[in-house]
């Protein structure tokens, strides 16, 4: 098995994907409101050599008919949640190496707006930088704080194509590659005619204006995905780089990856032209029966109210106001579609009760698997979960600050890396050379990207 691709999520808050860890006395996140807290930490993470750092983000908040879900405020659940752009930059001046991707939704800002602003983090992290194009969860709520109406769950995909074409159109069309000069003698920054006003008109976008900075290492930012509904699959086939899929059963992860892969080559895309990572928290310790306290620690601050809001905030679904006893009747939600999906009944299974369904999401929250061990336990339960999902890594959910990343640096690497399962050295000068050692810091000839660079053919 290769040496598997490690990234850490976070959010600007003061917990993690399970629970509210902030009210452990361990725990420092409630330090998320400082800057020295988030250099410590992507200093820690480029120690231990992590492909990168990722910020997830969300405008959405846990609300139900107009009315705020008290148990989110109460135990700090989907609010607090702050801005991940600003720290960026502290973060790439702390760390030389570490990859930073950050989530940007394709339904609050206009796309000239997020096109100029990964260019400038793009110069400033030295191609460090990749973009998680979400269109949004908790979109009902993100909608209302941004004065609109919540766009059709589909609808909000095509509109993501066309808002990526505008921002494709802008970093890779508007500088020749050769048209930044800086002749200090002849006063010639850059060449007039090598930079130009670039035009997209689409269904729902458009633009006729200059990427008013030079292109950056990467052009693009790699391009991240995370979105699992069949829409959002179709949609990485046709624009994705890397993908972050939520755990859950092997088998239903496996024909997620399989899904991806399949849309990758509708697409005329190998199906390997996509590194999909799964959400996983690892809980370990020196021995199986501390790691196993550590996790009945972790659930008791993990209430059935506060999953039913993250939830709620998520899919727009009341578990709470449901018959516990019969599966969720819905199926189908204008929302986050995943999380309603992961929760329907496959492979010929029956759709599980709600009450299992909220004790299961208390447990795994939004993200999927949990696994619990001495650290060569948790090795060989993560080395079969990949041989039975064929995903290419993981994107390592947080727990408790600093304990769970002290755990799996100073535990769970080194016994990955005796198996050859994690790198010990970093390689790649761009975030996606890291990613595919054997293209280079630009988006691929098989991407649809490739063909927006001025004098390409730009796909149909
Ligand atoms: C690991 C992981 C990280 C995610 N990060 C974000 C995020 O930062 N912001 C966001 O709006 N959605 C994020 N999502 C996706 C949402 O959970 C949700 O599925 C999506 O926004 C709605 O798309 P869908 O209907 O295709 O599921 C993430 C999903 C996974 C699995």
């Amino acid at each position: 098995m290769k040496p598997l691709v490690l990234g850490i999520f976070q959010y600007i808050g003061p917990n993690g994907t399970v629970g509210s860890a902030w009210q452990n006395p361990r725990d420092t996140s409630s330090d998320f409101t400082k800057l020295s807290h988030w250099t410590a930490l992507a200093k820690r993470f480029e120690e231990a050599k992590l492909d990168f750092l990722f910020l997830a983000d969300s405008y959405g908040f846990p609300a139900l008919d107009g009315e705020l879900i008290e148990a989110s405020v109460r135990e700090g659940r989907g609010i607090p949640q702050g801005d991940p752009m600003p720290v960026i930059s502290a973060l790439a001046a702390a760390t030389t190496n570490l990859g930073f991707i950050v989530t940007a939704s394709t339904t609050v800002e206009p796309p000239a707006a997020n096109a100029r602003r990964f260019t400038t983090l793009d110069h400033f992290t030295d191609g460090r930088i990749g973009w998680n194009i979400v269109t949004g969860s908790s979109g009902a709520t993100a909608a209302a704080l941004m004065g609109k109406e919540l766009i059709g769950h589909d609808l909000r995909y095509d509109m993501a194509d066309d808002y990526l074409d505008v921002n494709l159109t802008l970093w890779e069309g508007s500088w020749d590659d050769d048209a930044l000069v800086l002749d200090k003698e002849r006063g010639v920054y850059a060449e007039p005619g090598k930079v130009r006003i670039v035009h997209h008109h689409g269904p729902y976008f458009r633009t006729d204006g200059v990427m008013s900075m030079p292109p950056s290492p990467q052009r693009t930012p790699l391009l991240v995905q995370a979105g699992a509904s069949g829409r959002g699959r179709q949609f990485a086939g046709r624009n994705a780089e890397a993908v972050f899929v939520g755990g859950g059963e092997p088998a239903t992860v496996a024909a997620n990856v399989r899904g991806i892969r399949e849309s990758a080559e509708a697409e005329g895309r190998p199906a390997d032209s996509i590194t999909i990572m799964v959400g996983a928290l690892f809980i370990t310790a020196p021995t199986s029966e501390e790691a196993w306290a550590k996790h009945a620690e972790m659930l008791a601050m993990s209430t059935p109210e506060g999953a039913a809001a993250i939830y709620a905030g998520n899919t727009g679904i009341d578990l709470l106001a449901l018959d516990p006893d019969k599966p969720i009747a819905q199926t189908r939600t204008e929302m986050g579609q995943s999380n309603l999906e992961r929760y329907l009944g496959k492979d010929g299974k029956p759709a599980p009760l709600v009450r299992d369904i909220l004790e299961n999401f208390r447990r795994t929250g939004i993200n999927g698997s949990v696994f619990v061990g001495d650290p060569g336990e948790v090795a060989d339960q993560l080395q079969e979960f990949v041989e039975q999902t064929g995903v290419d890594g993981f994107l390592i959910q947080p727990h408790m600050t600093p304990e769970t990343y002290d755990d799996l640096i100073e535990l769970l690497l080194p016994v990955l890396r005796e198996r050859g399962l994690a790198r010990s050295e970093y390689s790649g000068a761009t975030l996606r050379e890291r990613l595919f050692p054997d293209g280079d810091a630009h988006l691929p000839a098989t991407h649809r990207g490739w063909g927006f660079r001025a004098g390409r053919e730009k796909e149909a």
